[in-house]
């Protein structure tokens, strides 16, 4: 076998192979996730670790290598959505040999194999109409309604995959609700600030100051806040710190 058929074998077989040859250099739980191949993942992750990067490679992996299969985005907004899509197309145009497209366009990218990846909104009548759908990625998923994701699941396929990624929003909804199950078939990642490079020490004591302790642990420790003893609501707290301000000092 020559040695440019072996590794494009190669890159088909194994996303992290193929994100790899488009120069990412993936962390540990990156490749994991890469790699995985349960049907059902779910993603706690802190802010800005590499949710979206991530799966923006694992969605032009199966387009390229499940020909004419469906990927589909969502997220809380279309703008988001199409976030993760322009981050593929990006992607893509970073490929050696580009394979040809049939179309492309804000929120959807169609490959000659006959895939599409669709970004799609966070609401219910925008993501109808869609079957046996390969991969579904959700992205900021604890702020994707409840019938939103029912609507989407009866879409993905038999032997399709469903990727769910959010930091938490307070202790409420389904990306909450399957966290907190046990045993129920999908797949757990965490990823806390502490154990992505993207944060040195420096810009985690940066993030904590400016946000304070309820914040932090909930976008950057990964921890579902408001509990019933709990006097003021998660977006009472979040509303109560204003970037650039500094905290009082107690004397
Ligand atoms: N393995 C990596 N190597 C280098 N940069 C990375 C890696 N993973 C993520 N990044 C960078 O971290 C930043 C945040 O990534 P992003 O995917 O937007 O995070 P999130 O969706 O979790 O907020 C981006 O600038 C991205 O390029
Ligand atoms: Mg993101």
């Amino acid at each position: 076998m020559s040695a440019g058929l072996a590794s494009s074998m190669a890159a088909a077989l194994d996303p992290t192979v193929f994100a790899r040859g488009l120069g990412f250099d993936p962390e540990p739980w990156q490749e994991r996730l890469l790699r995985s191949t349960e049907s059902r993942a779910l993603v706690l992750c802190s802010r800005q670790v590499g949710k979206t990067t991530t799966t923006a490679y694992r969605a032009l992996h199966t387009a390229l290598y499940c020909p004419g299969r469906d990927v589909l985005v969502i997220s809380p907004t279309q703008r988001q959505s199409d976030e993760l899509l322009h981050r593929v197309a990006s992607l893509y145009r970073g490929m050696r040999e580009m394979p040809r497209l049939k179309r492309s366009n804000a929120s959807e990218m169609g490959l000659a194999n006959g895939s599409r990846i669709v970004s799609l909104p966070g609401s219910e009548g925008g993501i109808r109409g869609f079957a046996g759908v390969r991969l579904l990625i959700v992205d900021e998923a604890s702020r994707v309604d409840d019938d939103v994701f029912a609507s989407a699941l009866p879409m993905v396929a038999s032997d399709g995959q469903v990727i769910a990624l959010s930091t938490p929003w307070g202790r409420r909804g389904w990306f909450f609700e399957l966290h907190e199950e046990t045993a129920n078939g999908w797949e757990r990642h965490k990823v806390t600030v502490f154990e992505s490079r993207q944060w040195p020490e420096r810009r985690i004591a940066e993030a904590k100051a400016a946000l304070g302790s309820f914040v932090f642990a909930s976008d950057y420790l990964c921890e579902f806040g408001d509990t019933d003893s709990q006097m003021f609501s998660t977006e009472s707290v979040r509303a109560a710190f204003a970037p650039g301000v500094q905290p009082l000092e107690v004397i």
